[in-house]
């Protein structure tokens, strides 16, 4: 059976490395009977490397990376400098990343350089808003379809596809009510698409969560919008909370 997933995004925190020693630590001493889920922690960059030394029970990401090795790209850091500092995943297309002007093409490269540096892509994906003429869905088939161009149908099940509408993000959000139903819709939706892109034979990727996500309503996603985890921003800066959304994962009967 797949394992679940949940990944914590801590964005541009903590603002010192002995705190994000300290973060880290306090998730890292509380897993040891977690079995059935993964637990991946995207840090910032300069983080990493630190916090590779200090566990190896939790899995490394970073929160962005420029695809290639080496190369005059002033201020980038590129995805095979992070798989060297131990991170074997990688969050790609995020919100605020594209809101700084990444687009599908851009993400469809990433994604692609994070393949060839072994790391795992998690795709993030979803609309701003939800229109009632249902063109939300047309957008995101629309970023599916640009960022997984020409990949190859044997990596798809490799990665990780994180459905998190930006209208729902905790810092962002304009409706608190998304509910586990819509998400089964579109975890459907989005299937749906990656059949016809790559042959209905082609193995999925887990299909996850995020926005908002947090303690409350873990287990409903879980149980009933059947996510395959989450990924989680605010709610993964404190470590109680965080590892209460890995208990209920661990535990949760879908
Ligand atoms: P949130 O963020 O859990 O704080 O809504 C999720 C994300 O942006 O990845």
């Amino acid at each position: 059976m797949v394992k679940k997933i949940v990944i914590a995004n801590w964005k541009m925190n903590p603002v010192s490395s002995k705190e994000a020693e300290k973060l880290f630590k306090d998730i890292a001493k509380n897993i040891y009977k977690i079995k059935k889920t993964q637990v991946v922690i995207c840090a910032p960059f300069i983080y990493l490397d630190k916090l590779n030394k200090i566990s190896k029970k939790l899995i490394l990401g970073s929160q962005n990376a420029f695809m290639g090795e080496t190369g005059p790209f002033t201020g980038e850091v590129s995805t095979e400098m992070v798989y060297n500092l131990g991170a074997r995943y990688v969050i790609l297309g995020h919100s605020e990343r594209r809101a700084l002007g990444e687009d599908n093409i851009l993400i469809n490269k990433k994604i692609k350089g994070a393949l060839s540096s072994s790391l795992t892509p998690i795709l993030c994906i979803g609309e701003s808003v939800r229109d009632e003429s249902h063109k939300y869905l047309d957008f995101v088939k629309n970023q599916i379809v640009e960022c997984l161009a020409g990949i190859n149908k044997n990596y798809i099940s490799k990665m990780i596809i994180a459905y998190e509408p930006v209208w729902a993000l905790s810092t962002t959000a304009s409706r608190h009510d998304f509910n586990p139903a819509e998400f089964l819709e579109i975890k459907i939706f989005i299937k749906k698409i990656l059949s016809d892109m790559f042959g209905s034979k082609v193995e999925l990727p887990r299909i996850i969560y995020g926005g908002s996500a947090n303690e409350k309503n873990a287990k409903d996603f879980l149980e009933k919008g059947e996510v395959d985890g989450f990924l989680v921003g605010g709610a993964s800066l404190k470590s109680k909370k965080f590892l209460e959304i890995i208990n209920i994962t661990e535990n949760a009967k879908y």
